[in-house]
């Protein structure tokens, strides 16, 4: 905004050093947005839920997703806040209500969001008897999943402590960052556009002062 008025000004009294202000400023500021851009669509490419056979929702797996958001996200200091976010959130809870008296069968075809299928259930390759959304009996089996032995069917734990829940919220942030690099793509196009004008304004007003007759032809 700041820049914009330097350019507004610099055109509209003609302060010529305000408007290479404006167009410098202006420049590097389109080209870290392209960057950030690029950055954006970059991260967010690899890694996406799995779908299973005969199930409405997916399973997610940390070591999908882009080694930079894992690493972001893992982060003890940063995890630690997310993680009290998602505890406030209710999402187990609303989770737990919503599908309280679900049949099995019914519980399978649900559409559950990423960070509900990696938080509030065990892991399908868990093989865990289900006997509510949240209450879930264990088999005999020593699964091979890491997470299966830090379910607990007590609401306040839950999956919380699972890979699949980083997962989740990985896949969560992945969503709203593509989302936020396709505005960002048709931002910086109209800030080409303007930028353009502006490039123009500027050629003029220095033609202007050259010879100043070019303004009345
Ligand atoms: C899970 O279900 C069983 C059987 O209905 C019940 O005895 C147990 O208390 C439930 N556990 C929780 C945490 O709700």
């Amino acid at each position: 905004m700041l820049v914009s008025l330097a350019g507004l000004i610099g055109a509209c009294c003609r302060v010529t050093w305000l408007l290479w202000l404006y167009l410098v400023v202006m420049s590097l500021l389109i080209v870290l947005g392209i960057v950030f851009t690029i950055f954006a669509f970059a991260v967010t490419n690899k890694g996406a839920g799995q779908a299973l056979s005969e199930r409405g929702y997916k399973e997610y797996r940390l070591g999908d997703y882009s080694d930079w958001l894992q690493k972001r996200v893992t982060d003890r200091k940063n995890w630690n806040k997310i993680n009290s976010c998602l505890a406030d959130s209710k999402v187990c809870t609303d989770f737990h209500d919503k599908y309280l008296n679900t049949s099995l069968t019914e519980f399978y075809q649900a559409h559950l969001s990423a960070i509900q299928s990696g938080c509030c259930k065990p892991s399908d390759d868990c093989q865990f008897q289900y006997v509510g959304p949240t209450n879930w009996t264990r088999g005999d089996g020593a699964p091979a999943n890491p997470d299966c032995n830090l379910w607990d069917n007590n609401l306040k734990t839950l999956c919380f402590k699972c890979q699949s829940r980083k997962a989740g919220f990985i896949d969560n942030l992945k969503s709203s960052w593509k989302k936020v690099a396709v505005v960002n793509i048709v931002f910086l196009i109209f800030l080409i556009v303007v930028y353009s004008v502006g490039c123009c304004a500027f050629r003029n007003n220095i033609r202007d002062k050259l010879d100043p007759s070019f303004s009345s032809s």
